[in-house]
């Protein structure tokens, strides 16, 4: 049984002490995992990381919405990362709101998340959407679909993932609709508002993540969390979809092979 982390941060500075401790459980266990890059300078660490472990890491390139906000997006410097083979995404990118950003500042996270999707088209790699409204709000999703739609980003064109997916189905069915996949994160554990949106989106366009070094799943909430807790996440969707945690396994890393083009 393999397992695909497809949403974790191992390269952050949360794992320098014992991270080889960490890689070494990812062969043990038979757990693969996408590096996902916030900025340029963890970008680059990201696609370091995935490079000494080929057949265990794979890593994507991206701007946070509200991550850094010194740095400029730099089209040229993320498309020469971007073209590197171990390279399987553009993100995480997208709309956060979750802390009332201004004007000016939603502008901006609007601008460099249209600049991304620009280079996923181009470079035909599958985007890692963020996508973070305030409580009690859809907008940050819709705002991110109204873009998605509007720059001609769909099955046709380019294919994604909105990870740590958090809201209703509704908006689940709108990605679907892209030819969107969507990731649960650690949170299905402990929060049972999510039957619903597990019971609601088909097992072939599911893929898990831990979102590492955030947001661990129970039994390890409020601890750092780290990419073999992944399997919480699966036995969840197990429990809610009912099936098995090979089932639930074979499934979701089927997917992600599938879309990050991953041989
Ligand atoms: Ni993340």
């Amino acid at each position: 049984m393999t397992l695909f982390d497809s949403h974790c941060h191992l390269h952050f500075r949360q794992f320098d002490n014992d991270r080889e401790e960490i890689i070494k459980k990812l062969r043990d266990f038979n757990i693969k995992i996408i590096n996902v890059g916030t900025d340029f300078k963890e970008s680059e660490k990201a696609v370091a990381l995935a490079k000494q472990y080929p057949d265990l890491m794979w890593a994507s390139v991206g701007l946070h919405p509200n991550d850094n906000l010194e740095e400029n997006f730099d089209i040229n410097k993320y498309r020469e990362l971007a073209k590197l083979q171990n390279v399987v995404a553009i993100g995480e990118c997208g709309l956060d709101y979750f802390r009332s950003p201004s004007e000016t500042e939603i502008k901006r996270q609007k601008e460099i998340f249209v600049k991304q999707i620009g280079l996923a088209k181009e470079l035909k790699k599958p985007l890692i959407l963020h996508c973070r409204p305030p409580k009690g709000s859809q907008d940050a999703y819709e705002d991110a679909i109204e873009i998605l739609k509007y720059e001609n980003f769909n099955i046709s064109t380019g294919n994604g993932v909105a990870h740590f997916f958090s809201d209703l189905k509704e908006t689940a069915k709108k990605f679907l609709e892209l030819g969107f996949y969507i990731s649960f994160a650690g949170p299905i554990t402990f929060a049972p508002e999510y039957k619903e949106i597990v019971e609601f989106v088909p097992m072939n366009r599911i893929l898990i993540e831990t979102d590492a070094p955030f947001a661990a799943p129970a039994p390890h909430r409020g601890r750092r969390n780290e990419p073999a807790y992944v399997e919480f996440v699966a036995h969840k969707i197990a429990e809610w979809k009912r099936l098995s945690i090979e089932e639930v396994a074979e499934q979701t890393t089927k997917n992600t092979l599938r879309l990050f083009q991953i041989k």
